[in-house]
């Protein structure tokens, strides 16, 4: 009997000391290594993509393979830790998703109305499919010694619009953080990069390195963002995932919508040179892609929500035609016959690594034509009435300005 009680003793003592023993290492992640258990932490990220009225997708990557979330909190003055926050899972037809690349959505939301959210992952230990799967710590947005990140939905009835926009970067980070280091967060509705930010996308590494981690460390978790792709973003072995990256409002690389006084045209001028270019290796189909493009942006034309809208802006890397290379001479002649009918007030363009300013009338064009420059940023500030233009050098002065009344 006696004996029998030592052993129990002994044997629930060395079990107390096992468990303690792993305890530790798993709180401190030392000892043996196998107990050393991967943390899952933002690796880039986040950027705000696909704002709408009622939803937003936010990006990030993390350092391991993980199972993520985002939580969404109103703007009530509430801290974040007051009740359980609604999650909004990273999920595909019904099952959650896990990789390093990560896109949630959040929806269900009001128009114009400014949110907070914080995101959380959760790193895969061990993935053996149906047999067994083992996810490690959570982390997420640290929402006690710093504030979360904010969203606004887009809203119709805004007054004012401002708007950022720069282009052809081409990698030179350095000079976008100096573009981009100085806008005025809490008034900016949303950035727009018109292409060329790269001059190929070969990996994940050239988009972060080139100028993703700028724009989620200077503006993205809680400006909106919309990225049209330049020629440039067409070529290299990753361009293919650039939408991955920045998905778009409708799931296309052109695509539009309503924000304040202002109905927004995205167009993906696609590729500048012929598309049996030597260059392209025969994976260049863009002339039937602008095709395809004309015919979404005459439906676009004739819908009463652009029709209905006082100011009227198109987005495009590429100008139509001042160069006579193959891609804007098509983009001059499939798009402009259906936007000179259709009372636009302005053209965002990049493309010519030079500024100028085209007025109505020069080019075949109804409406003013402004190119920004490759280091300038252009700020807009648009009401019903006018259309105010801020060009930006990379030192923040204001090295050129334009005021343009409106069509309506
Ligand atoms: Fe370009």
């Amino acid at each position: 009997m006696r004996i029998k009680s030592l052993h129990i003793l002994g044997v629930s003592l060395l079990l107390l000391c096992f468990g303690l023993k792993v305890t530790a290492q798993i709180e401190t992640g030392a000892g043996n290594s196998d107990f050393s258990i991967p943390k899952a932490e933002v690796a880039c990220g986040p950027w705000l993509q696909a704002v709408t009225e009622n939803e937003f997708v936010v990006v990030w990557t993390t350092n391991v393979d993980a199972a993520v979330w985002g939580e969404l909190a109103p703007d009530d003055g509430s801290h974040f830790y007051a009740k359980t926050r609604p999650r909004f899972f990273e999920s595909k037809h019904g099952r959650r998703l896990t990789g390093q690349l990560h896109r949630v959505k959040i929806s269900g939301l009001q128009p114009g109305t400014k949110y907070r959210y914080r995101i959380y992952q959760q790193a895969v230990l061990l993935d053996q499919g149906n047999k067994r799967m083992v996810f490690g710590d959570s982390y997420g947005t640290d929402v006690l010694r710093s504030e979360p990140y904010s969203v606004t939905t887009l809203n119709e009835a805004k007054e004012s619009v401002n708007i950022s926009m720069v282009n052809d970067i081409h990698g030179d980070d350095p000079l976008f953080r100096k573009l981009m280091g100085n806008i005025q967060s809490e008034q900016t509705d949303f950035v727009v990069f018109n292409g060329d930010m790269l001059t190929q996308i070969e990996s994940e590494k050239q988009l972060v390195d080139g100028y993703l981690q700028s724009t989620s460390e200077l503006f993205a978790p809680d400006v909106p963002l919309f990225a049209l792709r330049g020629n440039h973003e067409l070529r290299g072995k990753f361009a293919h995932r650039f939408f991955d990256y920045f998905p778009s409002p409708n799931g296309k690389a052109y695509y539009a919508f309503r924000h304040g006084p202002a109905y927004f045209i995205f167009l993906d001028s696609g590729e500048d040179k012929p598309d049996s270019d030597v260059r392209y290796y025969g994976l260049s189909v863009f002339d039937d892609f602008r095709e395809e493009q004309a015919q979404w942006l005459e439906q676009v034309l004739s819908s009463d929500e652009f029709k209905s809208a006082p100011v009227k802006i198109v987005f495009m890397h590429m100008p139509p035609a001042q160069r006579a290379w193959h891609g804007m001479m098509e983009v001059k002649r499939l798009f402009m016959p259906l936007l000179n009918e259709a009372d636009v007030d302005l053209m965002l363009s990049g493309h010519i690594h030079k500024h100028s300013f085209i007025p109505s009338g020069e080019i075949g064009n109804s409406f003013p034509v402004l190119i920004n420059s490759n280091d300038w940023r252009t700020d807009l500030t648009i009401n019903r009435a006018e259309i105010a233009i801020r060009l930006v050098d990379s030192e923040g002065a204001v090295v050129n300005t334009y005021q343009l009344k409106t069509k309506q």
